[in-house]
């Protein structure tokens, strides 16, 4: 039976990185699964969140914000079980447990703790190194079959793959289930619009960069008039963008947004410039996200529904983790109180 298990950072925003390299796939999975006797369970990683600073009540106000973007987008918290990390602490318990088992050298390779440490790698949280770790809690303790994200993430699926494989082993046991990462071809990586070589990210200090999903009709326009292209007309052929990451881009954001290959999107517009294609592209992100603000704007002004839809989720969610949990202290010995 598929097992859906994903998560997100609670930064407020939603963005079209997000939604198209991981959100619309947790509402296409939700539904799939939902008719097939399958389950989801989507989070708020707010245990991830405190690897950086965070300011605690703005932390609290994105939880709650993120919630309701998600549910916004189509996560439907009757199908799925929607909560935040942090009311499961079957998550930072299995973690623990986990790093007796992770190594070191395991950790040294992921290039998302090189990236968000940078220079300064001996000032970074010890939170912030662990953090695939407890990713991979995240999984571990549902028995994931499937981890629907973007493409920045895959790594870190495999760290849950290898610290699974060698837990089984070391305890001869066959406790933890293999995930899979759910990766969309068109949009496992959308970029910048200001820089195609720099992925879309909430973190990047222009707005400009990125398309949120609470952005006005105006805003987002504005923002695709303005993101960064080349002069060149687009080709016919997928190939010749791989040397044009910002016209890439755009055109890979059309063909996300259609789910139809690049090719398709090429065949209709090759030899015009962007004067054509960006009032488009623009049109179509306005079409796809209305709805979604529309149903956010409802929801922003009823917290107490999405705090309630949370409890819920939580505690179907604490239910859910005990099994795996209980089986992973009785493998290493452990007697619990
Ligand atoms: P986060 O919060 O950075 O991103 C949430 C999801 O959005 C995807 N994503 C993108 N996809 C395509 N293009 C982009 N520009 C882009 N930016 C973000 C991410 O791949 C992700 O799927 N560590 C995770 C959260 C997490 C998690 C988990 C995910 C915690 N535990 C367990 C899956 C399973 C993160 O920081 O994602």
């Amino acid at each position: 039976m598929k097992r859906v298990v994903s998560g997100i950072q609670p930064t407020g925003n939603l963005h079209l990185g997000n939604y198209l390299g991981a959100i619309r796939n947790w509402v296409r999975m939700q539904d799939e699964v939902a008719g097939e006797g399958g389950d989801c369970f989507f989070f708020l990683a707010d245990l991830h969140a405190i690897t950086v600073h965070n300011d605690p009540a703005a932390l609290r106000a994105n939880v709650r914000a993120m919630a309701a973007a998600l549910i916004a987008a189509g996560v439907d918290p009757d199908k799925a079980t929607l909560f935040n990390q942090a009311a499961v602490p079957a998550h930072p318990e299995l973690a623990w447990l986990l790093n007796g088992t992770a190594r070191i050298g395991w950790l040294n390779r992921m290039t998302q703790f090189k990236e968000k440490s940078g220079k300064n790698r001996e000032g970074a949280s010890v939170g912030l190194f662990a953090y695939p770790v407890l990713q991979a809690a995240d999984v571990l303790l549902y028995g994931a079959t499937h981890v629907p994200v973007g493409e920045d993430q895959k790594q870190h699926l495999e760290l849950a793959r290898d610290i699974a494989t060698k837990f089984n082993t070391d305890f001869a046991v066959d406790l933890f289930r293999l995930p899979e990462p759910i990766i969309p071809p068109a949009a496992a990586r959308i970029m910048s619009l200001r820089d195609g070589t720099a992925k879309m990210s909430k973190s990047d200090p222009s707005d400009m960069s990125r398309i949120n999903l609470t952005d006005d009709p105006d805003a987002i326009a504005a923002k695709i008039r303005k993101a960064k292209t080349d002069p060149k007309p687009l080709p016919d052929d997928p190939a010749l963008l791989d040397a044009r990451p910002e016209a890439r881009n755009l055109v890979g954001i059309h063909a996300a947004l259609g789910d139809e290959p690049v090719a398709d999107v090429l065949a209709r517009y090759a030899g015009q410039g962007f004067g054509t294609f960006k009032p488009v592209l623009a049109e179509r992100l306005v079409e796809t996200l209305r709805p979604i603000s529309t149903r956010l704007a409802e929801l922003t002004r009823d917290a107490g529904e999405v705090d309630r839809l949370l409890a819920r989720g939580a505690a179907a969610a604490r239910t859910a983790a005990k099994p795996v949990l209980a089986a992973a202290y009785a493998a290493l010995g452990l007697t619990r109180g």
